[in-house]
């Protein structure tokens, strides 16, 4: 195991998925997590994440003396940005801020080819990303590589087993980053490479049994793959005794319903598969709502509502629903525990998560929170759910109703609905929908004039958003053939009633979000 120390980074997630990725298990603890917890999970090494903070600031995050008493010389260290300005004020070097910010791709000079950066070429690319620099290289270490402006860009104390990097070889910009992290974690940490989502099905079907016995569950079914995955694993591990209950929440993409029925019903054939058309309270309670958060908390609320009706009806017949499932993931539940380390970023979008009242008094089941998305995707492949479902593009709790701008009807919904489904079709048609992020279409309440025929026409706007990332935190507009937009374009203006116009969006996240709203 390999312990990653938040502070507060925006990257901390992906270094702890580049070492699962590796095959070594690995969990992320805020900074200031009790030694004794750090301790008792025994971790082959640990990793100083990066964070907004600098070091010389009064209040800034920092590890206590009898952190380092604890890993100097027994476990191995590595800091990344801040991370490597703590090790570098710790042990007893200089940390500035550098009169040029350092932000990007940039060429990196290794000093020294073994260790841990054994098998790299003389010149790197290396993200970066930082204002802050080690200035003056603490007594005992040695520098290992450098940039043009940055001369202590890595150093360490081979003797020690401690390292610091001011670039971030977790970001896929650096190119030999992998490599990098893996010359630490197995070379110098030693760690087993014996992390395989194959063998934790059995163990989680398992605990699941043993938990839950002859009670039965009930689960909020999205058909998204976290909620599918869970309702899989759970049917595997305790039958028919698991309730999906699905609801039409009125915001959904064209033919979802039909498609999530005949997926449960159908084909997996959950028995006791519940479906719930609240498609007119949702729309009844969005009448007239512009403002995005709004939307989002009156989703959420309504959610909650009509989920807990349906369970309350569905615990008199059946009184033995004593549990309720979600698809958390790892990262939903790390990033609800931020604020333990250092500063935390703002809140750009309120992302709404099912939290029922405490009459409810369910008991809560998350198997999949230890796990990252594409180790979920294993999992549901593995677990025999469709192919379509697991490759599904990522789509938000709120679904349409960000996508529709301003206020929300039923007619909007329609037209968006038929514009969304000939981008999916045309992007699938194209062969593209698995190397695309997520594709659509977005509602936007402007007219403009158009002509057809003979005719003058003044309708509404439509704007395709179709983004290429790996985890949704940056995203770059997706250059597409022309030839593809173009068809997509016009088939929605001939087939789409009340849309006489198609704009690209070609706007990368940051700054701009994937999402409009
Ligand atoms: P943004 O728009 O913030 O989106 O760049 C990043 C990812 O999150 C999804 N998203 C949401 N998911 N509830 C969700 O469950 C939400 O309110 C929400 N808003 C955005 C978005 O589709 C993208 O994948």
């Amino acid at each position: 195991l390999i312990i990653v120390l938040d502070f507060g980074g925006q990257y901390t997630h992906l270094i702890a998925r580049r070492i699962r990725e590796l095959g070594i298990y690995s969990e992320i603890l805020p900074y200031n997590a009790p030694l004794e917890k750090i301790a008792n999970l025994n971790p082959k090494g640990i990793i100083l994440s990066g964070g907004p903070s600098s070091v010389y600031e009064k209040d800034a995050p920092y590890l206590k003396q009898e952190f380092y008493e604890y890993a100097k010389g027994n476990i191995p260290l590595l800091g990344l940005c801040y991370g490597h300005h703590l090790i570098g004020q710790y042990f007893k070097g200089k940390v500035v801020a550098h009169k040029e910010k350092e932000f990007g791709k940039t060429e990196f000079i290794v000093k020294r080819h073994d260790y841990i950066f054994k098998n790299t070429n003389p010149k790197e690319i290396v993200w970066m990303s930082h204002g802050d620099q080690v200035e003056r290289l603490p007594p005992d270490f040695e520098i290992f590589g450098s940039t043009a402006t940055c001369p202590i860009a890595a150093m360490g104390n081979i003797n020690q087993k401690i390292y610091g990097f001011q670039f971030h070889p977790e970001v896929y910009h650096t190119i030999h980053g992998k490599e990098i992290l893996r010359n630490f974690i197995i070379d110098i940490c030693q760690a087993q490479q014996n992390w395989k989502i194959d063998d934790w099905i059995e163990g989680a079907i398992k605990d699941i049994q043993k938990e839950v016995g002859e009670k039965q569950i009930i689960l909020g079914l999205s058909g998204g793959v976290d909620s599918s995955v869970v309702a899989l694993l759970l049917k595997k591990a305790i039958g028919n005794n698991v309730h999906p209950i699905f609801v039409n929440n009125g915001v959904l993409r064209k033919n979802e319903v039909e498609q999530v029925c005949d997926w449960f019903q159908n084909q997996l054939k959950f028995e006791n598969f519940h479906y719930v058309d609240a498609e007119t309270e949702f729309l009844e309670a969005l009448k007239g709502i512009e403002d995005p958060e709004e939307k989002r908390k009156i989703i959420g609320h309504q959610f909650i509502k009509v989920f807990e009706k349906t369970a309350l009806k569905l615990e008199e017949i059946h009184p033995n629903i004593e549990y309720l499932a979600q698809g958390t993931i790892y990262p939903d539940r790390v990033e609800s525990q931020a604020g333990q380390g250092g500063k935390i970023s703002s809140k750009i979008k309120s992302h709404h998560n099912l939290t029922l009242p405490d009459d409810m008094k369910l008991k809560i089941l998350e198997p999949l929170k230890d796990l990252y998305k594409d180790e979920v995707r294993k999992l549901g492949f593995l677990l025999g759910l469709p192919q379509e479902l697991i490759g599904r593009h990522p789509f938000p709790g709120p679904g349409l109703a960000v996508r529709c701008i301003g206020d929300i009807t039923k007619e909007k919904l329609d037209t968006l609905r038929d514009a969304d489904a000939i981008v999916i079709e045309e992007i699938k048609k194209a062969g593209l929908y698995d190397q695309i992020w997520q594709a659509f279409a977005v509602f936007l309440p402007v007219k403009s004039v158009g002509v057809m025929g003979d005719y003058r026409t003044y309708e509404y706007l439509c704007a395709l958003r179709i983004v290429e990332s790996i985890d949704a935190m940056t995203a770059n507009f997706a250059k597409l053939d022309w030839s593809i937009l173009e068809q997509i374009s016009s088939r929605i203006i001939n087939e789409v009633i009340g849309i006489n116009r198609v704009v690209y969006d070609i706007s990368n996240k940051p700054p701009a979000t994937i999402e409009f709203e």
